[in-house]
């Protein structure tokens, strides 16, 4: 699998030597890339890239001088957004049971607040919300794996469309604008065809609204390659699809947060040990933590050198036997010392990272005009910042 646009074996190395590993290595052209493939897809759409999937604010900021606006779950991400430099009419806030402080924080910075439940509703039209959104499950849901599917039955995401209607008459009542329309269906389909059904039945649920929103916000979840020839999803017919399907009066809002970021970053881990068809490295599931968390791929090469081949385990420093990055890949049979180099791993790594083992968290570079460090590794004495001993 090719390393990302402007990194190279000579540049990973170059990082290493000067911050060290673990470190997620990021190229700024392919996150541009990414984006303007989606902006050739989606012309007329407001591409609202979902903070989730990466939250460094340097590559919020990158995505916005693109033009994109921002998708958030959390007040970290909204600040993380600021940050960025996104006011808050650049930013949506699409949240599972967020508490009435954080929620009243949120709209007090102009954020409009996704809604989905009454009492969601009534919290954000107390808070003095003039314009709200409402997340609706459409009834289709997809995704790599069922634990990111979050649309069609039994999803707990979204009101059906007859509360959504509800939702809309109560903040018309409450003199709000309901301005969005907004579903997330799953994480990481790499056909059309699940996107394009939710966006004719976001369309149909639109027509027994009471008023037409500003925004029909279809969601995100398109998926990238992981493995060496896998098909990348064709965003060129997806956007033609979903133009042709999109049917009414409202801005059509795309959320993807993997799409933007995934293929744009290796996770840079140097070999520690070397055993018996075994490879220890010095990163884990506290680094990245998708392999153990739902058996994810991740294509691994080994920087330091090319032959001879054979197969192993990569395996991190966590004390538990399931911390294994990697099973039975084929690598330049390593050494001591090498660097080895997980791809894909711009979405859902960083941001999905723990301090587990009281390992601190690893360093984030950004190759753009030169390799800028855009994250400090986190040291060893700083996880413990906020512990009280007396
Ligand atoms: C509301 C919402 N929007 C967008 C996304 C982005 O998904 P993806 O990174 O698969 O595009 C998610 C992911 O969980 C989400 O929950």
């Amino acid at each position: 699998m090719e390393l990302p646009e402007d990194i190279d074996d000579d540049t990973v190395a170059d990082v290493a030597d000067r911050h060290g590993t673990p470190t997620y290595v990021t190229s700024a052209a392919t996150v541009r890339d990414r984006f303007d493939r989606l902006r050739d897809a989606f012309p007329d759409a407001r591409i609202q890239y979902a903070a989730k999937a990466n939250t460094n604010p340097r590559i919020l900021r990158l995505l916005r001088e693109r033009g994109a606006a921002l998708d958030t779950v959390s007040l970290g991400e909204v600040v993380a957004g600021e940050r960025a430099g996104f006011g808050g009419d650049e930013m949506m806030y699409t949240s599972y049971a967020p508490s009435p402080d954080e929620l009243a924080e949120v709209v007090d910075r102009g954020v409009l607040v996704n809604v989905d439940s009454a009492g969601q509703m009534e919290t954000v039209l107390e808070a003095g919300a003039d314009r709200v959104g409402v997340r609706v499950n459409p009834g289709v849901g997809a995704g790599h794996s069922d634990e990111v599917v979050t649309g069609g039955k039994g999803a707990r995401f979204g009101v059906s469309p007859d509360e959504a209607a509800a939702l809309f008459e109560r903040a018309v009542g409450a003199g709000a604008d309901p301005a969005c329309l907004h579903a997330h269906i799953g994480s990481g389909f790499t056909e059309p065809e699940p996107l394009v059904r939710a966006t004719e039945r976001l369309c149909e649920v639109v027509g027994d609204l009471p008023v037409t929103p500003e925004y029909v916000d279809i969601g995100g979840g398109l998926g990238v390659p992981y493995r060496e020839g896998e098909e990348p999803l064709d965003v060129a017919a997806l956007g033609e699809q979903v133009r042709d399907a999109f049917n009414v009066d409202a801005t059509l809002v795309v959320e993807p947060g993997r799409y933007l970021v995934a293929e744009s970053t290796v996770l840079v881990t140097r070999v520690n040990t070397v055993g018996d068809g075994v490879v220890g490295v010095d990163a884990g599931f506290n680094v990245l933590l998708r392999p153990a968390m739902y058996d994810a791929y991740h294509a691994v090469t080994n920087l330091s050198r090319d032959f001879p081949v054979a197969e192993y385990d990569i395996a991190g420093p966590i004390c538990e036997s399931g911390d294994y990055l990697a099973h039975g890949r084929e690598i330049a049979k390593p050494r001591e010392g090498d660097l080895l180099a997980f791809q894909t791993t711009g979405a859902y790594g960083f941001v999905m990272a723990s301090r587990y083992n009281s390992r601190p968290l690893p360093a984030e570079v950004l190759i753009d005009d030169g390799i800028e460090l855009i994250r400090e590794r986190e040291t060893v004495e700083e996880q413990f910042r906020n512990v009280k001993l007396d």
